[in-house]
């Protein structure tokens, strides 16, 4: 079977990794991709916001599966353009990306279906929203209610800044995602993600992780797309999995049947757990970037049967088999990110340091002139399995230094509470 990946991070490239094992696949393509993705898939120019444009190179490809890594081309209905056109596609339905695409959506579900979550509030206009936070304990936490790139919550510690953030949401600061905000109450606790596949009306556990959000050192700083990951998610036990399986997992995909929306993909739930058991923080409707590396580092058998199975609503025969030792990758970024930074350095020694237990995976670098270069934010995911989160960050780290990028960094802390927990 003919495959086509859409997406250019180091989500895809895990992705490709996989996929490229498959006794299924013939040939693999990707829109764009990477310099890594070059190496694994046949990567084309193709404007992915031009769903005739995709269909069009499907069908000159012979493509029987079209797999989309990011969620604008989801929230921009690609997956219901390719079934109508007869071509499989992984991932929602516009109508059920609508779980990421707007917050208040999700909330409104949580609130028909009783799925544990913070309380919340919705407003249009400053001053409504200004009146509740006067009144309201902090933090609080204000949300712009669509795709901000993950950068529209903020956590405001006092009125003042929670009025500011009232503010920049209204006037633009996130453009059209901020028209609508929520102002949802502080949960605190210990967060994990957990990804499942649904088909409609089974989903399966892929696996959990934790992210680490954060630019800096022990958490801190500017948020990012993501500087690193693990999996398993410690905090996540046997009575945790169940709970989020039956008071938020099944509950979500029976709501969405009820509105003519059955989800299928990979949902992904950050959750925030303390003694009170899991609450929904927020949903995503596709894997995460850099998570998705860690479970894909993990997964062990073939990827495409199991995503076919969630196109064709089969979940109920498939497993999924992990491999027990956890997994942590290393987000190395060019200097500067989340702000801006320099594109075209050149990186150097990232060739050749993949092994069974250790994998680079790429996200912005290209080839240029035969140099291997960084042309986006995050560049490389270092990433390595052990026995232990402690091992698996120290090979992953072992490889970091071997890479010679002087405009390039990463945190050195990655997995840092679950190291410090095996250590306890
Ligand atoms: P989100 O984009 O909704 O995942 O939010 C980004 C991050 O903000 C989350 O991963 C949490 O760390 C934090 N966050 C969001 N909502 C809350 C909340 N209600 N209470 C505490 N932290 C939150
Ligand atoms: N790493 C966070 C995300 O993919 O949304």
């Amino acid at each position: 079977m003919n495959v086509l990946l859409i997406g250019s991070g180091g989500r895809e490239h895990a992705l490709a990794w996989k996929i490229v094992q498959s006794p299924l696949l013939d040939k693999l393509y990707c829109a764009p991709g990477n310099a890594g993705i070059a190496n694994l898939a046949n990567c084309v120019e193709l404007d992915v916001a031009d769903h005739a444009a995709v269909l069009q190179f499907c069908k000159t490809h012979n493509v029987k599966l079209v797999v989309v890594g990011p969620e604008v081309p989801l929230v921009n209905g690609l997956v219901d353009d390719l079934e109508k056109a007869g071509i499989a596609a992984f991932g929602p339905s516009a109508k059920a990306a609508a779980l990421e695409g707007s917050k208040t959506f999700t909330k409104q579900l949580c609130d028909r279906k009783n799925i544990p979550t913070a309380q919340y509030q919705d407003f249009n206009n400053a001053p409504k929203a200004k009146a509740y936070v006067r009144n309201h304990s902090m933090p609080v936490v204000i949300k712009a209610d669509g795709l901000a790139a993950g950068k529209g919550v903020i956590i405001a510690q006092t009125v003042m800044e929670a009025s500011n953030a009232i503010d920049d949401c209204f006037e633009g600061e996130f453009g059209d995602a901020g028209a609508e905000i929520i102002i949802e109450d502080f949960l605190s606790g210990e967060e994990a993600s957990m990804f499942y596949l649904c088909d409609g009306g089974t989903a399966l556990l892929l696996g959990t992780a934790q992210d680490h959000k954060r630019v800096g050192e022990g958490d801190t700083g500017p948020n990012t797309g993501g500087m690193g990951a693990y999996s398993p998610a410690p905090v996540v036990d046997a009575k945790i999995e169940r709970q989020v399986m039956d008071e938020i997992i099944l509950p979500t995909l029976e709501g969405m049947r009820e509105m003519g929306a059955p989800f299928k993909g990979v949902l992904y739930a950050g959750l925030m757990i303390d003694g009170d058991g899991p609450k929904l923080i927020e949903y995503n409707v596709r894997f995460g970037d850099p998570e998705c590396q860690v479970l894909m580092m993990r997964l062990e058998g073939d990827l495409l049967p199991l995503l076919m199975a969630t196109i064709d609503a089969s979940l109920t025969d498939q497993q999924v088999a992990l491999n027990p030792d956890p997994a942590l990758t290393v987000v190395m970024a060019s200097n500067g990110y989340p702000g801006s930074y320099a594109k075209g350095t050149v990186i150097s020694g990232a060739d050749d340091l993949n092994g069974d237990n250790c994998q680079i995976f790429h996200a912005g670098t290209a080839l240029q002139d035969g140099n291997l270069v960084a042309i986006g934010g995050r560049v490389l995911n270092i990433t390595a399995r052990g026995n232990s989160v402690g091992e698996a960050q120290a090979r992953a780290y072992r490889m970091v230094d071997r890479i010679d990028w002087p405009e390039g960094f990463c945190r050195c802390d990655i997995g840092w509470r679950a190291i410090a927990r095996e250590e306890s």
